[in-house]
């Protein structure tokens, strides 16, 4: 539709019309009985039967036939036949599952992430959905909060290459396109700095540290060209995100120019209420439309008072118009006006989902995304050796993550099925050895969309634990190798999953521990949705192998990299803590006046007295099959002046027995500044593949952009004077050179 046509439907649409175009309802609501939706939870959120009726969107809800149906009916009730919109939390696949996120983030590698993100914008399409819920963009730090997982780490440099590769992934040149869909960076902001990691409190950040660090990624993502942005649930400076004038107005739609559709999260518009910021949901309704959120997630405060805090001339119809205005704007940028289903199709949605491609590139995605911590030259494994395949994750199938939708483990590779296809049945063997959590431990309340979470754990008495147990430890005995795969729980981690402690279960740990009496030569896979604290299975294993949630094709993915079809290349997107008592741990922090080095003995250090400052494996930290050499950085001078470039090298070689990809990468440091800057920030990175003996020069070009920093007086540039640089395979080399940025 033209943008006059656009502006003439708005200037007719009534008032209540376009309040109902605020309005986002589950999807739920219209495969229930109306009664029961009008009696119960519609009746809690102030709904009446025509809200539901001519609610602009709807989320949560898929399937081509379902969402044609919907639509048709809305568009025949509506006065203006303004089609609907279907929006879902395609986190990190549709049906065909890709790793989470975070697990994303290890692969480094944008251009893959961007191709996994279009996969899953293909059968969410074809599925009849034309926004995602993703990606979610909020840097973490802190292990504890559950949503570290959905994140790509605690780097702003990376996780803005992530953003934006989500976003073209998601939305290509346009979202009309076929196959395409709008992309939702969330949750802004800040909500990853939740306090003490615990779900969605308080986010106390400075602006500067708000600045530097966690607005990068969002505005790479809006850069990008996402059509959505949503609110986050936390306060910022003792303002709900919500309702938060300077954080919506002034910083999303002024300084980073975003024009697209603010979308509260879920019931946060009524959440101010209990913040304690508004009085109640007409307040609340008032203060989230100055902010300029244009759609309300399943409450009634829109709905309810918008109209009349109109009519009251309280709230001017024009800010109204504006949301209005940009909600209809995105139902056009999606073709929903010449086309209403856009993709929908069933035989499509048939024909893609977990299709060869897709599983082909989820097994990709697994392998590149599983991160080497430790290999006391037992991998990759000797085939001819009598190989145990021990622990609850040789079967599990439940390895796509809380937070995957319309996935379903049913579809997944588990590590035995993968294993079955490579390693004969007369050298190995598969027990469980344990559950995943045990008798004692029960997740409440963890019914998913309107499904019951999958328990992990069937049940199993005292007596066949028992026997598990020793058949496990028997098996463990006459076996040359132990592949232990273990972890936290799928439920372990995700939205209102924050955990005050970072253990295995304990029946695993007890399962680890009487394997490790009988036989030294274990190599341990680990199911994760965050970093665990892993000291003692560290400490005693021969291998450690990362995997996170892996994916619909986890156990493909998996087993390429422990047989070394798949030469592990991942590197840490988040630091492993030393134990949860570093929580935050990161590695781009301040000096402080006192930084702590190994082996100071005066004690009046930033240090703690019980446990080491470094957290156990860093960030960008990761190892290969292969030895790479990283020459001494080299700089083609030590001095530019600003308008001029410096190029950092190295001569990267091969000096391994593999084909082999390394992820070189460039920190930088300012040292001093008119503020106090990091100990180090990533600046770029490139993965390069070389075959055994091969060597190739990495550069890094290097101009006052990438100096450029939030000064003392809040402007954005660079300050002359010396830097560091270092170039290597983690944020801890050493392989360091310094240059001098003059005026
Ligand atoms: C949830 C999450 C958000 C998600 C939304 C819709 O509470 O915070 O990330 O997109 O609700 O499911």
């Amino acid at each position: 539709m033209e943008k006059q046509q656009l502006e003439e439907l708005l200037k007719d649409m009534s008032l209540q019309e376009k309040v109902d175009q605020m309005l986002q309802i589950t999807g739920r609501f219209y495969q229930m009985d109306i009664n029961s939706v009008l009696t119960g939870p519609a009746l809690q959120m102030g709904l009446i039967e025509s809200d539901i009726n001519m609610a602009g969107s709807i989320l949560g809800t898929y399937g081509a036939k379902e969402l044609k149906q919907i639509q048709k009916t809305y568009m025949e009730q509506h006065p203006h036949h303004i089609p609907m919109l279907f929006m879902m939390d395609i986190i990190h696949g549709m049906k065909t599952i890709f790793p989470m996120p975070l697990a994303m983030g290890a692969s480094f590698e944008p251009e893959l992430v961007r191709r996994c993100a279009q996969a899953s914008a293909k059968e969410a399409a074809y599925s009849g959905l034309h926004v995602t819920f993703s990606p979610m963009v909020d840097l973490v730090r802190d292990a504890r909060w559950g949503r570290v997982m959905e994140s790509t780490g605690e780097d702003p440099y990376l996780n803005s290459r992530m953003a934006e590769a989500q976003v073209r992934g998601f939305q290509g040149e346009s979202m009309s396109e076929e196959g395409r869909v709008c992309a939702c960076v969330k949750h802004f902001a800040g909500y990853g700095a939740a306090v003490a990691g615990r779900e969605y409190s308080a986010a106390e950040l400075s602006e500067r540290t708000l600045r530097q660090y966690y607005f990068p990624a969002y505005k790479a993502g809006i850069d990008a060209g996402a059509g959505m942005v949503m609110t986050a649930f936390n306060t910022i400076d003792n303002i709900p995100a919500t309702a938060n004038r300077w954080l919506m107005r002034d910083i999303l739609r002024g300084e980073m120019g975003f024009g697209g559709v603010l979308i509260s999260d879920f019931s946060a518009i009524l959440e101010t209420v209990v913040h304690g910021y508004a009085e109640d949901k007409k307040d609340a309704a008032k203060k989230a439309v100055e902010a300029g959120v244009d759609i309300d997630m399943m409450t009634g405060c829109y709905s309810e008072n918008l109209a009349e805090l109109v009519e009251q001339g309280i709230v001017p119809e024009s800010l109204v118009d504006e949301c209005v205005w940009r909600i209809l704007d995105l139902k056009n940028k999606l073709g929903l006006f010449d086309n209403p289903y856009k993709d929908a199709d069933e035989a499509k949605a048939e024909e893609v989902i977990l299709c060869r491609e897709h599983r082909a590139l989820a097994r990709e995605a697994a392998g590149k995304s599983c991160v080497l911590l430790k290999n006391e030259n037992i991998l990759p494994l000797n085939k001819e050796k009598k190989i145990a395949f021990i622990g609850p994750y040789t079967y599990c199938k439940k390895i796509i993550s809380n937070w995957s939708v319309a996935g379903e483990s049913k579809d997944c590779v588990s590590v035995k099925e993968a294993a079955d296809e490579i390693f004969d049945s007369i050298h190995t063997s598969y027990h469980a050895g344990s559950q995943m959590t045990g008798r004692k431990v029960r997740f409440e309340g963890f019914s998913a969309f309107g499904k019951a979470a999958e328990p992990d754990d069937e049940e199993w008495g005292e007596e066949k634990e028992r026997k598990e147990l020793e058949e496990a430890v028997r098996a463990a005995k006459e076996a040359e190798i132990v592949v232990l795969s273990v972890g936290e729980s799928y439920l372990h981690s995700g939205e209102a999953c924050s955990r005050a402690f970072l253990d295995i279960p304990e029946v695993q740990m007890n399962l680890f521990r009487r394997i490790a009496e009988v036989n030294p030569n274990i190599v341990v896979v680990l199911f994760n949705g965050r970093p665990l604290d892993i000291r003692e299975i560290s400490a005693k294993s021969k291998a450690l192998l990362v995997a996170w949630m892996p994916g619909t094709e986890g156990g493909h993915g998996i087993v390429d990299v422990l047989t070394g079809k798949v030469n592990p290349s991942g590197k840490l997107p988040m630091s492993f803590p030393y134990c949860v008592g570093q929580c935050p741990v990161f590695y781009n922090e301040l000096s402080t006046g006192r930084p702590y080095r190994e082996g100071d003995t005066n004690r009046y250090f930033s240090k703690y007295l019980d446990i080491p400052n470094k957290p156990l494996y860093p960030f960008g930290y990761g190892l290969s099959y292969s030895e790479f050499e990283i020459s001494p950085v080299k700089l083609n001078k030590n001095s530019f002046c600003e308008g001029d470039v410096i190029t950092a090298s190295v001569t990267v070689k091969n000096t391994g027995e593999f084909p082999g990809t390394e992820v070189i990468q460039l920190y930088v440091q300012d040292v001093a500044a008119s503020v106090a800057r990091p100990v180090k920030e990533l600046k770029g990175f490139e993965k390069v593949t070389l075959r055994e003996s091969e060597e190739a020069v990495v550069s890094f070009r290097i101009d006052e952009t990438m100096l450029s920093f939030i000064r003392a007086d809040g402007t954005v540039g660079c300050e002359p004077g010396l830097f560091r640089i270092w170039v290597g395979n983690s944020s801890e080399t050493s392989n360091m050179a310094e240059f001098w940025l003059t005026k």
